[in-house]
Parts: structure tokens; C-alpha cells; sequence
């Protein structure tokens, strides 16, 4: 997985898939009951334990630890809910809000994140699987806390863009701060790769993208400790920005299943490896068929300097875990035959 985000040579793909810790399995739902969803983030038995389930139950080929991209906010002064999908209790308005905001160190202020990550690490001493950190990129963790919840266009955050852009300024550059701190801080725990979640940047034009993402992207790849670990950009819904994506100067660009990953693969040359991009509900397939498309994946970015098969988006509830099972086989049974012949 390591080898594949630098562009080093590998026998075929690696596998590992986003959310893959979650609720689509009953050994978590089981561990979960009773709990609260930000009770299991903060239990650091819990938290380790769901992590490893994908890795021990499916045999996937990196584990990422569990968490959310909201973890660190109720710390900036900000309350967080969840049901299932955030609720910010008091959206983020003002100028006044933003300079009210703290920026605790992250090591004090969520201890158990790093105590999570040691703890994997130390699990996964045996096994030949990287350990993931990740954060949620500052225009996605903005479009919540502007919005108060998750939308369908995020009318507020547009209009904040439009008629109050130093807000958004102010919070994207605080935010920017303390994910550039978080992921670093997380690499000292022992992540070895780490990935930045932009769920929601694809609302932007390119143009828009390019004013109010793109510095921000760059600047996080800048600061990264990627000599310890490489970093992995993840856009939703971006097939209309991904040549901005390239210009991030990312060690790999995670993909959905709306981009042509064998024309990306083409473009990006040696400048990047491609992580992804199955449609999650292509999952409910039978399983001829997900090995179809997995091979065909694999064969279309064959080109790129190093491939990780993912899923375009997250596991969702209601996604089979046999799909899921066919995935990760499908991807192991990619020789590296297939790599060359397609070469
Ligand atoms: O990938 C993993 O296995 C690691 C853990 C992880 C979670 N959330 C656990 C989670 C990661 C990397 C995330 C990222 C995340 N969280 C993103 C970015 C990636 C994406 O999916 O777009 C976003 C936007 C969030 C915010 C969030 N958290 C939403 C919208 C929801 C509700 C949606 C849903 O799946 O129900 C959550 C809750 C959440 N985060 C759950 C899990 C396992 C479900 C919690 C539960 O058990 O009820």
C-alpha cells in the first residue's frame, strides 16, 4: 500500500475500503450497541477494536483508525451532534464566532485519537498493513459548521462565499491550522499514510475551487510530514476539478466512480498515483460481476504510477458484506500478469 502511493513497484494493486469500519457489519453494530456514536470514538478499546474488524473479518490491506472528521471541533468551542449525520448545535455565522473560536493543542485536547493510534500500531507490528490517519479537509468541516447540518447545496455556505467572504476566510484559515497540526500529530501517534476528506468541495465550479480549495489543499500537502507518510487527497464528486487536484502536488489523488480513472491515469503520468473508484452501491452486484468491474479498474489505471482499488465514496449501512468480500478477493486475485500485460 506504502509502495503504491509513492509510485514504487508492486505485484498488483493494493485493496483497502473508506468507511470500512461501520455500520454494514454486525460485529460493529454489536460493539456499538448501547453506545453512542461519540462515546465509541472516545473509547479507546472500542475504537480499536472496530478498526481491526475490516482487517481480522475481511482481510482488507490497510487499516484506518476510527474516528470522524468531527472529532476535533467540540474543541475549538463548537458543539457536535450526531443523528446519524452532524448537527452543529449553533452554526457558525459571524466574524465575531470565528475569532471566538480556540485552537487547543490537539495532543491535550484529544488525547485518545493518538492513544487509538498508538495502540493500532503496536497491534499491527505483525502484519504487513499500513496503519491510515485522516481529517476531514477545512472547506468540508466550514460547509457543516456554516450550515449546521448536512444539505443538498449548502445555500448558506454559497451565500457566505458571496456576501460575508471574510468568514469563510477566517474559518477555512483556523481550520486549516488545526488539520495541518491534527494530521501531524497523528503521523507522531504512528498513522503511516494519511488521507483528507473533501466531501463536499465538488459543489464548487472550477473557478470557485480554484479561488477557495485549492490553496488550501496545497498549503495542507506543504505542511504534512510526508517524508513519514504519504499524503492522499480525496474530492467528492470533483471529476469536474480533478486537473486542479493535480496541482495539489498530492502523493495520491482518491477518486470517485463519476472519473474516467484510465484517462486520469494517462494525464497524471508519474506526478501521482490514483486511489479508487468503484461505485459503493455497485457493491450490492452479484459477484461475477464485481470481479468484471474491479479487473476492469485495475486494467484502466494501469497506467498511473501506482494504484490503490477503493471505493469512489464510503461503505453505506445497507451495503452486503459479501459484496464487500468479493471486492477485497477480486482485488487479490489481480496477478501482476495483469499489470504487465496491460502495460
Ligand atoms: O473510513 C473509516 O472506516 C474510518 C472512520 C470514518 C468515519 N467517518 C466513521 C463514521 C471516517 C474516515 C469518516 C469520515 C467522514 N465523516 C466524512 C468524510 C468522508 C465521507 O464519507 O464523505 C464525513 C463527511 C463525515 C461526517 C459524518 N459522520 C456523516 C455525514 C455521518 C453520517 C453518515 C452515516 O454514514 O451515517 C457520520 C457518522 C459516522 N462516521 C459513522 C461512522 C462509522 C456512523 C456512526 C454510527 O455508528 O451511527
Amino acid at each position: 500500500m506504502l509502495r503504491a502511493c509513492r509510485g514504487e513497484a508492486v505485484d498488483r494493486p493494493p485493496v483497502w475500503l473508506m468507511r470500512q469500519a461501520g455500520r454494514y457489519l454486525p460485529e460493529y453494530r454489536r460493539v456499538r450497541e448501547g453506545a453512542t456514536f461519540w462515546e465509541m470514538c472516545r473509547d479507546v478499546d472500542r475504537a480499536v477494536e472496530v478498526s481491526l474488524q475490516p482487517l481480522h473479518l475481511l482481510g482488507t490491506e490497510a487499516v484506518i483508525f476510527f474516528s470522524d472528521i468531527f472529532t476535533p471541533i467540540p474543541n475549538l468551542g463548537i458543539e457536535v451532534d450526531f443523528a446519524p449525520g452532524p448537527r452543529v448545535a449553533t452554526p457558525i455565522r459571524s466574524l465575531a464566532q470565528v475569532e471566538a473560536l480556540r485552537v487547543p493543542d490537539c495532543r491535550e485536547s484529544v488525547p485518545f485519537v493518538f492513544e487509538i493510534l498508538r495502540a493500532l500500531r503496536r497491534e499491527l507490528a505483525q502484519d504487513q498493513v499500513p496503519l491510515l490517519g485522516f481529517a476531514g479537509a477545512p472547506f468540508t468541516l466550514a460547509a457543516y459548521l456554516v450550515e449546521g447540518s448536512g444539505s443538498k447545496n449548502f445555500g448558506t455556505l454559497k451565500q457566505m462565499m458571496y456576501r460575508a467572504p471574510e468568514v469563510l476566510r477566517a474559518l477555512q484559515e483556523l481550520l486549516t491550522a488545526l488539520t495541518v497540526d491534527y494530521l501531524n500529530a497523528q503521523i507522531e501517534a504512528g498513522a503511516q499514510a494519511v488521507q483528507l476528506f473533501d466531501t463536499w468541495a465538488g459543489i464548487l465550479s472550477p473557478a470557485e475551487y480554484r479561488e477557495w480549495v485549492l490553496p488550501v489543499h496545497r498549503e495542507i500537502a506543504s505542511k504534512v510530514n510526508r517524508k513519514e507518510a504519504p499524503f492522499i487527497l480525496y474530492v467528492n464528486n470533483g471529476a469536474h476539478v480533478v486537473d486542479e487536484m493535480l496541482d495539489v502536488n498530492a502523493d495520491v489523488l482518491s477518486l470517485d466512480w463519476r472519473i474516467d480513472i484510465g484517462a486520469l491515469a494517462r494525464r497524471a503520468g508519474t506526478r501521482v498515483s490514483l486511489q479508487g473508484n468503484l461505485d459503493p452501491c455497485a457493491l450490492a452486484a452479484p459477484r461475477e460481476k464485481i470481479f468484471e468491474m474491479v479487473h476492469q479498474i485495475a486494467r484502466d489505471a494501469a497506467p498511473a504510477r501506482g494504484h490503490i482499488l477503493n471505493l469512489g465514496h464510503g461503505c453505506l449501512p445497507d451495503t452486503p458484506v459479501e459484496g464487500v468480500r468479493a471486492f477485497l478477493e477480486a482485488a487479490k486475485s489481480l496477478g501482476s500478469a495483469t499489470q504487465r500485460n496491460v502495460r
